[in-house]
């Protein structure tokens, strides 16, 4: 255990993270602390040396600005460095052929810790299989984004103070999300209420649905915003994810199918606030943005503050 006056997460040395379903609410917790833990040491000095003579691989097969922005500058804040192959993986060897675990095996020979998002689903599990070090999943396809998921409950809590009684309705594309479907998965750990609003070809996974379910969360399935607007403290909306359409006919039919506007948020609670992993495209008009319950750049720079904690617990720093 390192010398730090940071809140200690032995659970996680080590560990690959591949899956929410890691996460239990003991363990939530305890990133919750680090996390505030690491934003009071920013406020009060700017970073520390907690990971220095650290080095973190940066392996973005997909494009990204925020997850693989505060993965850098978590590493850097923390005095750590960073091996950034995130302008487009044409200019490394994968242009050259070369595979997945092939890929992983390099990095791990410079680095502690490889951050990777890729297009296909399971590709974060069968990595962190090739690679002897923690393999943090940053996104694989449809699949999971379990760093976004923590920065997005904690969000929640940050804002709201507590998990317990919330209705959250998830907005736009519940079938290839991958953050809503890593943030369900979290909340239904919790007592909370679900509502997802989607048109019929972006509905959420059924395998997903069913698990929640299952689990004894009361969930509701609805097209319209109208009809969950006014009883949410959280509005989660999202991107169609124009990557994952095989057919592109089907994405122009569903690609503006929401707009959240201030005519809309009339509608909506005064304390409640609206969530974007960003980036987006048509889903809430820019004139929301000065709305106080807009929580979207608020949460975007929570990023940051998880993904330091996680790679400080992760390279058993804390
Ligand atoms: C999301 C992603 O990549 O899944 N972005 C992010 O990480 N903040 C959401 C999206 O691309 O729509």
């Amino acid at each position: 255990m390192a010398n730090s006056a940071f809140t200690p997460i032995p659970a996680l040395k080590g560990q690959d993270i591949l899956t929410v379903s890691q996460f239990k609410p003991e363990l939530l917790s305890y990133v919750f602390n680090l996390t505030d833990d690491m934003r009071a040491m920013m406020a009060d000095r700017g970073g520390s040396d907690l990971l220095a003579g650290r080095v973190m691989a940066a392996l973005f097969y997909e494009p990204s600005t925020r997850t693989s922005a505060s993965f850098i500058a978590a590493m850097a804040r923390l005095g750590g460095g960073v091996i950034p192959i995130t302008q487009g993986v044409q200019f490394s060897s994968v242009a050259k052929g070369e595979s997945l675990p092939d890929t992983v095996r390099t990095l791990e020979q410079y680095a502690d810790v490889i951050v990777l998002r890729h297009p296909e689903v399971g590709s974060a599990k069968v990595a962190a299989a090739a690679a002897r070090v923690p393999l943090i999943n940053a996104g694989d396809g449809a699949g999971e984004h379990p760093t976004q998921a923590l920065l997005d409950l904690y969000t929640i809590k940050n804002e709201l103070g507590a998990l317990d009684g919330l209705h959250v309705a998830m907005v736009g594309d519940l079938r290839f999300g991958r953050t809503v479907h890593s943030l369900t998965r979290l909340l239904a750990q919790f007592k909370v209420r679900l509502t997802f609003v989607s048109p019929e070809i972006l509905r959420l996974p059924l395998d997903l649905m069913n698990e929640i379910r299952d689990g004894g969360t009361p969930v509701r399935e609805t097209y319209s915003v109208a009809d969950a607007i006014n009883d949410a403290d959280v509005l989660y909306v999202t991107r169609v994810q124009k990557e994952r359409f095989t057919d592109l006919e089907q994405y122009e039919q569903v690609k503006g199918f929401y707009t959240i506007d201030p005519a809309q948020m009339q509608h909506a609670k005064q304390r409640m606030i609206v969530m974007h992993p960003l980036p987006r495209v048509t889903e809430i008009d820019p004139a929301v943005d000065d709305d106080s319950r807009a929580a979207y750049f608020r949460q975007m720079q929570n990023g940051m503050f998880v993904r330091m904690a996680v790679l400080a617990a992760v390279l058993g720093a804390v």
